[in-house]
């Protein structure tokens, strides 16, 4: 195996998988995101290449891939949560496939349900919701995503990639259909020692998440609730009316 798609799991080191873990202990070089954790970049070897990807774009981090990967170097590409959720990994897989480097993915535990979770919120839970849909905050060409679908799903919606526009996104969901009392809840830094985490009604949302650093997730549902009991062990901005 040359190349390693490695999820690096939510935000806290201790979340890659033993898997991901030991491929990163023993590669000739690294590939990884902003959003991945320093004390996992520092797991890889004294001699090995680190490489930021943070100045390439998305062809720019294939070739590079498929560079490194055709020398015979043992590659990890570690990407932050799971390398197929919203990772662009299956870009980087195809890649490697068409220029006939080997390669392995390893995913990681996503945010999808890890960042929720850290904030006492589960996706899914008997009699409240039995759906989770995940999107991104923005539609296929960058505009809006596709608000009446999302309204319709009727279960647990967890939006990625929204804080900079969570009046929009509220808004729009509502008039989609969504009861403007809908819990919400905004996840900043989730599963991080600074993890911060903002409650409230769909219509308050944005003004209780004023603040919140990226990455950060918007989850909304009824499952919200549960974060009032459920985590006990962090702190919650919580705006009621
Ligand atoms: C490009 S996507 C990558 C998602 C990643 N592949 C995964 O499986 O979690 C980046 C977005 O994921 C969400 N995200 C990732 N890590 C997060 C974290 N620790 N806390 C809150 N949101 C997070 C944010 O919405 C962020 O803008």
């Amino acid at each position: 195996m040359t190349v390693a798609l490695v999820g690096a799991g939510p935000g806290d080191p201790g979340l890659i998988t033993v898997r991901g873990l030991a491929l990163l202990r023993a590669c000739d070089a690294v590939v990884y995101d902003r959003l991945v954790a320093p004390e996992l970049v520092d797991e890889v070897p004294a001699g090995a290449i680190r490489l930021s990807r943070e100045l390439l774009d998305q062809d720019e981090i294939n070739d590079l891939l498929v560079d490194l990967g055709t020398q015979g170097l043992a590659v990890v590409r570690l990407k932050g949560g799971d390398p197929f959720v919203f990772g662009r990994g299956g870009e980087e897989a195809l890649a490697l496939a068409a220029a006939g480097v080997p390669f392995e993915v390893v995913p990681g535990i996503s945010s999808l349900a890890a960042v929720p979770a850290s904030a006492g919120i589960p996706v899914t839970h008997r009699g409240l919701s039995q759906t989770v849909t995940l999107s991104t905050a923005h539609g296929e060409d960058g505009g809006e995503p596709d608000y009446d679908a999302l309204a319709r799903t009727g279960g647990t919606l967890v939006l990625f990639m929204g804080l900079g526009r969570l009046d929009e996104l509220a808004r729009g969901l509502i008039d989609a259909g969504l009861d403007a009392d809908t819990p919400a809840a905004v996840v900043s830094r989730g599963t991080r020692t600074d993890q911060q985490v903002a409650t409230a009604p769909l219509d308050a949302i944005a003004e209780a998440a004023v603040g919140l650093r990226s990455p950060a997730l918007l989850v909304v549902g009824e499952v919200v609730q549960l974060a009032d009991v459920l985590a006990s062990s962090r702190p919650l901005l919580t705006a009621t009316r």
